[in-house]
């Protein structure tokens, strides 16, 4: 199905189905512990063997020698795998870095080698007893002091251009009767995901079973076929459940290719997941940001001028956070320019974070309206609101919004909150020892349709099942697509299976960019439309006069249960939804407002949050208590990046210290006070027949920023470094 006009009246309107709060359908199953994750399939292959990686203990220079001898004496050690014995390998182009070094090495904790053995235990003791000498480079770990020799990054279709100029941004700046220069840094951040990266992989001959954990099954297979060499048909990839991937799980990583290798020299299946200390170094994290921002605007809060220019790093080859993006759409203004630069830096790649370019960006963007908005004298939601735009400021009229509703976020979010109470002079509140303050932000995350295809069948019992390789990765895409085929095909959620992850299936958009949940449910819609099509043809019935409802489909008098339509052998139909323009032709995002209530001690500078709401508008909701929750996660997610997440980098050797989660604090529950998560009520036609968006990133984004705002309003204190620490609110409350 070619989505390339904009959706009219169609089945998906009715719902009955479709838009309920359907608790989760894989719910179950993941709460008594019998969905299997990737490293459990013991079912499969219960004579795994067990693979450690060792990684890089250098991050930058060459291996002079690998010393095995011991190693391969240790009790249970069944082979080990490196680049010496790994035999041929590619570099898939979506990997900045390698996933086996050899001989050089290109960031810390880069594996090394795998040891497989017959236990856990004996393959981490193993890897223990190899000797590596290294030949040490001189790396550079500092996106501060790479920053004068960053260069403008390479464009491609997930980063867009690298700059953008409209109008006459210094001058217009110049000239502005209010304005602000100020730059904002956000440090580096980790997924820190719940189930780190773990592969079981098997061989059959030449062919290489792997039950992983991923976002995109397609991607895997093809990088897999790019790095192993061998033929995509040769690889069967399965990724049923994900315990998380916040976009560290977007691409294989190193669990995926060396358990690949472990089990081709072992001969047997072989399990690897990464520890923890290995997810922070192996893999991938959000990349620092040095952010300026300018703004201008007229003394009735017009805005005159805006420019944000980013700066991040990564390794060579590698691309930006794209911090600037939001800022070519969020805002309206004559005169804009926007910038990203890329610095190389030697640490481990960075890549996507759950909403990269918005959630950085926003972080740094939202205090900067905050900071005018005070300079202006005017309230921050007003001041916003004022500088709404209907339209892509960048373009002009002649590219419109799909559907934009960030003043009715912005006021309902205020009106929920109770923003009227707020006092704009800092300072001034006190509940016992606590300073408390209110701050907001909007919330832009871009909308991506992405091209999802879906098999749909109903059998003799009239049981619908539907399988796409799309992952369910702990959003809710199981519980979305039964709604969806529930909805067509008339029958309840319980008449539907759903088989999802396995790269034998029909090829999805996958789970990133929030793209999923919208466009893997439209794909579904495209084979069901094909499905009922072919069940109206057997029955002899008008395809645009038949309904299917109650588990029945009749056309005027006429009526036949589903089961007898499709007869005993069943009936199955695949499509592909494939969109064309109408992303291009308008500016297609969701919206936000994000509000928080913080108490800072007067004495310690300690922060808490004590209340936070959010009013949001992402065309239909799905699922409103699948969406929620995506909400809640990234809410509190945004209070990790606000007052904790940083991986702090020892500058010595390159590489993140506080690898674990000890260290790398993120919220727990007793950080995170009662949420509300309102949905404005909307349908964007021009994003799918679903008329649906995304909401898992958007819920991130803008939230810290809110937090920042609260924090100046409640003390005084302006922090423009994250995360916003007691030591950085102690020594602002010496100075106020
Ligand atoms: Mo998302 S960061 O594209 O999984």
């Amino acid at each position: 199905m070619k989505f390339d006009t904009p959706a009219t009246a169609n089945v998906i309107d009715k719902m009955t189905v479709v838009g309920q709060p359907v608790d989760r359908i894989d719910g179950k199953a993941k709460t008594t512990g019998t969905a299997p994750y990737a490293y459990e399939r013991h079912d499969v292959a219960p004579n795994a063997a067990y693979g450690y990686i060792l990684g890089a203990a250098i991050a930058k220079g060459r291996i002079e020698q690998i010393d095995l001898a011991q190693a391969q004496r240790s009790p249970g050690v069944l082979a080990i795998v490196t680049y010496k014995t790994a035999g041929k390998l590619g570099k898939a182009q979506a990997h900045t870095a390698k996933l086996l070094a050899g001989p050089e090495v290109q960031h810390f904790d880069q594996a090394v080698a795998v040891v497989v053995a017959e236990t856990f235990e004996q393959a981490r003791a193993g890897a223990k007893l190899i000797k590596v000498s290294y030949a040490k480079a001189k790396g550079g770990y500092d996106l501060a002091a790479a920053k004068a020799g960053a260069i403008k990054p390479q464009e491609n279709e997930f980063s867009g251009h690298a700059d953008t100029a409209v109008g006459d941004f210094s001058g217009a700046f110049a000239h502005a009767p209010v304005k602000l220069d100020a730059t904002y840094t956000t440090p580096d951040q980790c997924h820190a995901m719940m189930e780190p990266h773990a592969t079981t992989a098997a061989w059959t001959g030449d062919k290489l079973t792997l039950w992983t954990s991923n976002q995109m099954i397609a991607w895997a297979v093809r990088d897999m076929s790019q790095t192993l060499l061998i033929p995509k048909e040769n690889i069967h990839v399965m990724s049923p459940y994900v315990g998380g991937g916040f976009g560290s799980k977007l691409w294989v990583r190193s669990d995926a290719l060396m358990a690949a290798l472990g089990a081709r020299a072992a001969r047997r299946p072989v399990k690897v997941a990464l520890a923890r200390p290995q997810v922070f170094n192996n893999t991938t994290h959000r990349p620092a940001t040095i952010q300026r921002i300018r703004i201008g605007a007229d003394r009735a809060g017009k805005i005159l001028a805006i420019g944000h220019e980013s700066w991040s790093g990564d390794l060579a080859g590698g691309g930006p956070e794209t911090a600037a993006n939001q800022t070519r759409l969020l805002y309206a203004g004559a005169n804009r320019m926007t910038a990203h630069r890329l610095a190389t830096l030697d640490l481990p790649e960075g890549n996507a974070m759950r909403a990269p370019g918005e959630a950085p960006g926003l972080m740094a963007l939202e205090i900067a309206m905050d900071e005018m908005a005070e300079k202006l004298r005017m309230d921050p939601v007003e001041f916003r609101i004022l500088n709404d735009t209907q339209f892509d400021p960048e373009v002009g009229p002649k590219r419109p919004f799909s559907h934009r509703d960030l003043i009715g976020c912005l006021r309902t979010g205020a009106e929920r909150f109770g923003w009227s109470r707020r006092v704009p002079t800092p300072g001034q509140v006190r509940d016992g020892r606590w300073l408390v303050g209110m701050g907001m932000a909007a919330a832009f995350r871009g909308n991506v349709p992405m091209k999802s295809a879906a098999r749909v069948g109903v059998d003799g019992k009239g049981v619908v099942t539907v399988a796409t390789d799309m992952t369910d990765i702990g959003t809710g895409s199981y519980t979305v697509i039964a709604q969806t085929a529930a909805e067509m095909m008339g029958v309840p959620v319980d008449k539907v299976i759903v088989l999802l992850g396995d790269s034998r299936f029909p090829v999805s958009a996958g789970s990133g960019g929030q793209w999923g949940g919208n466009s893997a449910t439209a794909g579904v819609y495209a084979a069901c439309v094909k499905l009922r099509e072919a069940i109206a043809g057997k029955l002899g019935f008008d395809p645009d006069k038949v309904v299917f409802e109650d588990g029945k489909v009749r056309s005027g008098r006429r009526s036949v249960s589903l089961a007898k339509a499709v007869g005993a052998a069943g009936l199955s139909a695949e499509d592909v939804i494939e969109f064309g323009d109408l992303d291009k032709t308008y500016a297609q995002a969701t919206f936000g407002g994000h509000f928080a209530e913080v108490g800072v001690d007067a004495d310690t500078g300690e922060i808490r949050v004590r209340k936070m709401s959010g009013a949001f508008a992402a065309g239909r909701i799905l699922n409103p208590k699948s969406a929620r929750s995506q909400v809640i996660g990234a809410m509190t997610m945004g209070v990790g990046a606000a007052l904790m997440e940083e991986a702090v980098i020892d500058q010595r050797f390159g590489y993140f210290v506080n690898h674990d989660m000890a260290e790398y604090q993120v919220p727990v529950h007793a950080d995170i006070p009662h949420q509300d998560v309102f949905f404005l009520d909307e349908a964007d036609a021009k994003s799918s027949p679903m008329k649906a968006k995304g909401v898992g990133e958007l819920g991130i984004c803008g939230v810290a920023a809110a937090v920042a705002n609260a924090v100046y309003n409640a003390c005084g204190v302006r922090i423009r470094e994250y995360p916003l620490t007691l030591d950085k609110v102690l020594k602002g409350m010496a100075s106020v």
